[in-house]
């Protein structure tokens, strides 16, 4: 897979409406077996098993950030900075900043989407964890120089769990960078967060596959 002018092994699902579908379906087994029905977020969807353009795109605005082309984005590289690619999905944003040279988390609710994040580090394990982790509740105990999130805010009932999060894991002169492929969603984020005490900056970025990107970058204004 080509980012920019990076060449990535990269490991994805073909088809990911053929997780899904194998997702409903064991669902329906468990819900006729045990007469238990579950909605929203006990569901566990499997919105990691496609690869979003967001995370294209992100990657594609770190590799110009890294060969000097996007300067205001994060700190200069050069030295290796401390990356958590929140909501990995099969972690292509995350793979990018390894292969860039950087210390890398990268982590996820979903067991098996890490399975994937894992095998696409591989070949830079030396500076790349994964994790499993929930936004909602956990506490890592570190800070990072940047949080990655390609899209992750499509869903209004987690901004405040994703803002808590950010706040407890964001280095002191850290940014946030939230890849949003310009859904209604986005546009009232940006009102959102605002007031909650961050500085927001909007870039746009093409992915390869012709979708136009948004990328926002937070920086506490408490610091
Ligand atoms: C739309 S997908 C984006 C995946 C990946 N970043 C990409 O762009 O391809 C959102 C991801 O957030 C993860 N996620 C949802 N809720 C989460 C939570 N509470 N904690 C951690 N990850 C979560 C999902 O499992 C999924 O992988």
């Amino acid at each position: 897979m080509l980012i920019g002018p990076l060449r990535l092994n990269f490991t994805r699902v073909l088809d990911a409406d053929e997780v899904l579908d194998q997702v409903v379906e064991a669902e329906d087994r468990r819900e006729r077996a045990t007469g238990d029905r579950r909605d929203g977020n006990a569901l566990h969807l499997p919105y990691w098993a496609e690869l979003w353009d967001s995370s294209i795109g992100m990657g594609q605005m770190l590799v110009k950030w890294q060969t000097g082309d996007l300067d205001r984005l994060l700190p200069k590289p050069s030295k290796s900075l401390s990356f958590l690619d929140l909501g990995c999905g099969q972690g292509l944003s995350g793979t990018v900043a390894a292969a860039l040279g950087h210390n890398v988390l990268l982590g996820d609710l979903e067991a098996p989407a890490l399975l994937f994040a894992r095998l696409n580090t591989l070949m830079y394990e030396s500076r790349a964890r994964v994790r499993r982790l929930n936004w909602q509740t956990d506490d890592l105990g570190e800070r990072f120089d940047a949080i990655l999130g390609a899209d992750v805010l499509y869903e209004r009932a987690q901004w405040e769990y994703l803002e808590r999060f950010w706040r407890a894991h964001l280095g002191p002169t850290g940014a946030v960078l939230l890849g949003e492929p310009g859904r209604q969603s986005g546009d009232v984020f940006q009102e959102w967060i605002g007031p909650r005490g961050w500085s927001l900056e909007r870039f746009t970025e093409r992915a390869t596959t012709g979708k136009q990107i948004r990328l926002f970058r937070l920086q506490s204004l408490s610091v």
